[in-house]
């Protein structure tokens, strides 16, 4: 079964890795580097696991916040898994160019994954659980896999900045439509669904913190583009063609009349998006 059959989401993960840093403009990035820092340090004893890691956005900023784990690494310190081969090639081809023997990748499904029971210090899971057909097999294997003592970082997001952008584009051109909602269950938008989660798996000792995170564009254009690459086929599935072009001119007014699109002072432009990340020790 590919990724993209078990994956309910607009972005088909196989088919659009190489757009997926694009489209998720760094937001995930921000949240890992929290999920980090809100972690027990990791050194060259540490057993690191980055579940449904993708591109790998966690591990390279884990090998950012501590350069020295690729000096002279004979055997993997950090495990980076996926499902989607195509995400996980984007990484492998990242660590071959820091020649770094420190990161181990493989494909994988997080409902059955391939580490004896016991392996990890650290587990961290970015933004995947709640794309597992069965979250309860996920939180079950993040828990087995993780050493007594073990520390696991689980994120969900809890509000998604360009829902208000998609309804005002679909507000002004097709007003009496439903209004776009992530095909996710607003259950993962409240804490307590992850908390209860893996708390049912064992876990005694879960804290689970609010973090900020932002999709960044490099101006309001870009953030445009970005938009329509990610929503445009499925919002305007049921337009009339002459509804479907005005998408650009519409979008456009959108965003510069939001008040939820961020300006920064180098110029660049954000979605504000608000991630849960619960801290769970074994
Ligand atoms: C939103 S992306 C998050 C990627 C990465 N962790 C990050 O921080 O950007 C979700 C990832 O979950 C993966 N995924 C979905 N279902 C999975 C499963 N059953 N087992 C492993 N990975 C899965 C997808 O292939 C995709 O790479």
């Amino acid at each position: 079964m590919s990724s993209s059959e078990k994956t309910p989401l607009f972005i088909d993960y196989d088919t659009q890795a190489t757009l997926y840093e694009r489209l998720t403009g760094g937001c995930t990035r921000d949240v890992a580097s929290e999920m980090i820092a809100l972690s027990e340090p990791v050194d060259n004893s540490s057993k690191v696991l980055d579940n449904a890691c993708g591109t790998g956005i966690l591990t390279l900023e884990l090998l950012e916040a501590y350069p020295t784990l690729c000096d002279g690494a004979t055997n993997p310190i950090i495990h980076s898994v996926d499902i989607s081969k195509p995400m996980t090639s984007l990484l492998q081809a990242r660590v071959a160019a820091r020649k770094c023997s420190a990161v181990e990748i493989g494909v994988m499904d997080a409902q059955k994954l391939d580490f004896e029971e016991d392996t990890f210090t650290h587990s961290f899971t970015n933004f995947g659980i709640f794309l597992f057909p069965d979250p309860l097999k996920g939180a079950q294997e993040i828990h087995r896999t993780l050493k007594k003592g073990g520390t696991a970082v689980v994120s969900t997001w809890k509000y998604y900045g360009y829902l208000p952008i998609l309804h005002g584009i679909q507000k002004a051109i097709c007003p009496s439509e439903q209004l776009f909602e992530v095909p996710v269950s607003k259950e993962w938008q409240k804490p307590e669904t992850l908390r209860e989660l893996l708390q049912k798996v064992g876990f005694q000792d879960v804290e689970v913190h609010e973090k900020q995170a932002r999709s960044k564009a490099k101006d309001i254009h870009a953030l445009a583009s970005t938009l329509k690459d990610g929503f445009y086929k499925t919002l305007t599935k049921s337009w009339t063609a002459g509804q479907a072009e005005r998408w650009d001119e519409v979008m456009l007014n959108v965003l510069k009349q939001s008040c939820v699109v961020q300006y920064e002072s180098d110029g660049t432009v954000a979605l504000p998006m608000i991630a849960w990340v619960a801290v769970a020790t074994k």
